[in-house]
């Protein structure tokens, strides 16, 4: 046989050995992805290493640069849902007691050896300030427009009632203060951004802006709209003089 027939023979097994691979991946992507629909959970224990990975950091960005593009600013009370190990925790801390401001970070995480491997991180990266609650995201206890800006990356889609983890965030942020909600498309929860956006619309949302990629990784921004006057409010005598 002709020396170029078995490099092209061999070259036809290595092609089809790699559309194999990439078939199984994408069989075995569809499958995860599915699950995570149909029985939305949080991030197993085991995977939590990968959350501060630097093969992450290169692939999502850094996460000075998330905090920034989420409109994190000096000053303001923050909560994070679902910080897991705090990938984004200590950015966040730093960037509200900025320019010498008193600005509040409070982190709400559901399971709580995701809490211990937080704090070891905090402790590590010498953040003091920072408030931790274990709680569920659909059923937060604050009272009503406690902060300025809620921030939740990559979690929305393991928490089974997505609508009413918006609605609570808006019923916790101040008048005119922000969601923002980063995505990440290797997630298997992963949401694209019209998807964000009928959760945050429905929740009373507006002025939807986005930045990143929509099929890689985005942030997404929505804010909570300034007072209604409330009619009852204004005296009777007012209304009707
Ligand atoms: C994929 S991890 C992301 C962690 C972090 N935001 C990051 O991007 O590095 C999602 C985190 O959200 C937490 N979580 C899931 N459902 C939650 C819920 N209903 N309430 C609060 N935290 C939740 C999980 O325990 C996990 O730590």
């Amino acid at each position: 046989m002709y020396p170029s027939k078995i490099l092209w023979r061999w070259l036809g097994a290595v092609g089809a050995s790699l559309a194999g691979l990439a078939g199984l991946f994408i069989i075995c992507q569809i499958i995860l992805r599915l699950r995570s629909k149909l029985h939305p959970r949080p991030m197993p224990l085991r995977l939590a290493g990968v959350l501060r990975s630097s093969t992450r950091r290169r692939l999502l960005g850094s996460p000075e640069k998330i905090v920034e593009r989420a409109g994190v600013a000096p000053g303001m009370h923050v909560l994070e849902i679902g910080p897991g190990t705090g990938y984004f925790t200590p950015a966040l801390a730093r960037c509200v007691a900025g320019q010498g401001k008193q600005g509040r970070v409070t982190c709400v995480e559901i399971q709580p050896e995701m809490i211990d491997m937080l704090r070891q991180h905090l402790n590590e990266e010498g953040i003091e300030h920072v408030e931790i609650v274990q709680g569920d995201a659909q059923k937060l206890s604050f009272s009503d427009e406690s902060f300025d800006l809620i921030f939740l990356a990559t979690v929305v889609g393991e928490v089974p009632d997505t609508q009413a983890c918006f609605t609570t965030c808006a019923r916790l942020l101040k008048p005119g203060g922000t969601l923002a909600v980063t995505e990440y498309v290797i997630d298997n929860d992963f949401l694209l951004p019209g998807a964000i956006t009928r959760f945050a619309v429905k929740a009373g949302f507006q002025d939807a802006a986005y930045s990143g990629v929509p099929w890689w990784t985005y942030t997404a921004r929505y804010r909570k709209p300034n007072a209604v006057p409330n009619i009852a409010c204004v005296s009777s005598s007012r209304l009707y003089p």
